[in-house]
């Protein structure tokens, strides 16, 4: 069952590819927010990564009656309360450069051994379907944070997060490597197998 169109609330385009290339066989009319003429400017005021997820998701809805898709995601330290958090973007400042805020991260964490230098990050992705019923879903990368900063690929905390699993920052890593693992992988993967449920039901 095909599925005419869906809307991702996001403004990014790597986002839009990855999303394009998992639904792919559901849905070939993926649009960004822009793109369905969405001018909203949504307040991501909520306390967890699931409810500002779910903010974004109901903002475009309520304008489009469509399938809307919309994720929000961020990295949790463990030795420091697990910040940045929610407030991942805005750590430091929107417009403060990711050097300056990884820096700050491996300073903050001075003389912390490695085994409590866990981190992960976190992608909430919530989707709502037509009829107006809501699936939020998590997904989740777990690692921890180094020394310094390695690698060029990737964006934002890439550089000092670690994968276990390699012993590499997911900066130094090919993006098909990261994102088979990756926290927003896992949950996009979660959303497709909600709107498969949604295909083949009779709720539509
Ligand atoms: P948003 O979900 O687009 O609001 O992104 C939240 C923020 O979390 C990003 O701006 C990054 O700072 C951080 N973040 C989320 N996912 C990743 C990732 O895969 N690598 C590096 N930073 C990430």
């Amino acid at each position: 069952m095909k599925i005419e169109k869906i809307i991702f609330a996001t403004g990014n385009k790597d986002k839009m590819s990855e999303i394009r290339e998992i639904l792919r066989d559901f849905c070939d009319n993926i649009i960004s927010m822009k793109e369905a003429g969405v001018e909203a400017d949504i307040v991501e005021d909520g306390e967890t990564f699931e409810q500002n997820a779910l903010i974004k998701a109901r903002a475009v809805w309520k304008q489009t009656g469509q399938l809307v898709i919309s994720d929000d995601s961020g990295l949790e330290v463990d030795a420091l309360g697990g910040e940045p958090g929610i407030y991942s973007s805005r750590y430091m400042g929107e417009d403060t450069s990711y050097h300056i805020k990884n820096r700050n991260i491996i300073e903050r964490l001075e003389g912390i051994p490695d085994e409590e230098r866990t981190a992960r990050f976190v992608c909430a992705a919530a989707v709502i379907f037509p009829n107006g019923s809501e699936k939020v879903v998590r997904g989740v990368m777990e690692g921890r944070i180094g020394y310094e900063e390695k690698g060029g690929n990737g964006f934002g905390y890439d550089p000092i997060f670690i994968l276990p699993e390699f012993e590499k920052t997911t900066a130094e890593l090919p993006a098909e490597v990261k994102n088979s693992r990756s926290h927003r992988g896992k949950a996009l993967r979660a959303v497709r197998a909600e709107i498969e449920t949604y295909a083949n039901s009779d709720s539509k």
